[in-house]
């Protein structure tokens, strides 16, 4: 069974689409978006191995006829070269502005082709085809794209929304389950963030879901997605609410650069112990019951996910030296971060006052017990 969940976005509006099987069978979704029978897909080696003969034997038996570019794996493609090296090919390949270009990949991928895509010929339409959980429920869906520069993550790029996505739910038992996992930190940060229902539910189902039960993995990222485009929808350039979608990203942002992007900490790692670390914060200044965040660390501990600092390998920063990496992260106005915090589980809202001292409190705390 396929679900579809519709980001109403006027005219940029679109569906994402979940369910199993859906890389074999994505022509019937594809099909009616095209203006003649071809595609480009880019999509990189791992994936290409898992899942690009499927999805390309798919399309010809439709009669669409494909061509695929195949780039390295990892975060140092969304980069400056693999955007000239996407684009070129798909200059040299002769893509129209009525043509669709197909990311099949990860946040990484999703990223750097959306990316291509808004500046090819003043923008083309693309497909997300999201092959990690973390993309299918973030990075996918809400337009936004880019590549990292040697100044920081994320810092050229622009709002273009896909014209489809499809999540097939299957490519995630393909999955190693720490990816899979890391990929689950954003799913809890949507329960955190705004549905207790959704976390009570994550609470009871987590660890099937982990374990593989693909309808339960079909729920969960039906509800977060649902939850995303809702956000997007609401505030689709991030003037107000989409911030949100950050809960856990500042102190996550902060670990992964004292971790310098490396395995140590993956990005959904980061928000897992950002979202325990902004709970402890919340509860610090009276914002939250004091019991919060000793229930979202024991969701985290039952998933065997990480949740402290000590879970991290090797060395941190002391106090000043993260708290200097979250100032870069968000700006620190007359000694107050902007950050987003919690009433409770469901109930997270942007402050721009939160007291510095506060969060050097919890971030001595949680350092003292490594
Ligand atoms: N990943 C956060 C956002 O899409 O706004």
């Amino acid at each position: 069974m396929i679900e579809k969940v519709h980001v109403a976005l006027g005219e940029r509006a679109y569906d994402v689409c979940i369910g199993a099987g859906l890389i074999g069978a994505a022509s019937a979704e594809i099909a009616p978006l095209l203006r003649r029978p071809k595609l480009w897909i880019v999509t990189e080696t791992n994936v290409a191995g898992l899942h690009l003969n499927a999805f390309q034997d798919g399309l010809r038996q439709s009669g669409i006829a494909s061509e695929a570019l195949i780039l390295p794996p990892g975060e140092a493609t969304k980069s400056w070269p693999f955007l000239t090296q996407t684009v070129e090919w798909l200059l040299a390949e002769k893509v129209e502005r009525r043509d669709i270009v197909v990311a099949l990949g990860g946040g990484v991928i999703g990223d750097l082709v959306g990316f291509a895509a808004a500046i090819l010929r003043r923008g083309v339409r693309f497909v997300q085809v999201p092959t990690s959980l973390l993309a299918q429920v973030d990075s996918s869906v809400g337009g936004k794209t880019g590549i990292n520069t040697a100044h920081g993550k994320n810092l050229v790029g622009a709002f273009h929304q896909p014209s489809l996505v499809l999540a097939d739910i299957d490519v995630l038992a393909t999955l190693a389950p720490r990816d899979f996992l890391a990929g689950y930190g954003e799913v809890v940060k949507y329960g955190l963030l705004g549905d207790a229902a959704f976390f009570d539910w994550l609470e009871r189902h987590g660890p099937a879901l982990a374990a593989g039960d693909a309808p339960l993995r079909a729920e969960a990222v039906r509800r977060s997605v649902q939850m995303k485009a809702d956000i997007v929808v609401r505030d689709e350039t991030e003037q107000g609410d989409r911030a949100l979608l950050n809960l856990g990203h500042t102190f996550g942002h902060a670990l992964e650069a004292a971790t310098g992007y490396s395995d140590r900490l993956l990005h959904g790692e980061g928000v897992a112990i950002g979202c325990a670390l902004a709970f402890a914060l919340s509860a610090r200044l009276g914002i939250c019951p004091q019991e919060e965040p000793s229930r979202v660390r024991a969701h985290l501990a039952e998933m065997k996910m990480m949740r402290d600092l000590s879970d991290i390998s090797g060395d941190l920063p002391n106090t000043d030296g993260l708290l200097s990496l979250m100032a870069q992260d968000k700006k620190v106005l007359d000694g107050q971060l902007r950050f987003i915090l919690a009433r409770g589980i469901g109930q997270a809202f942007v402050s721009a006052d939160v007291p510095v001292d506060a969060v050097r409190g919890i971030l001595s705390e949680a350092l003292g017990q490594r």
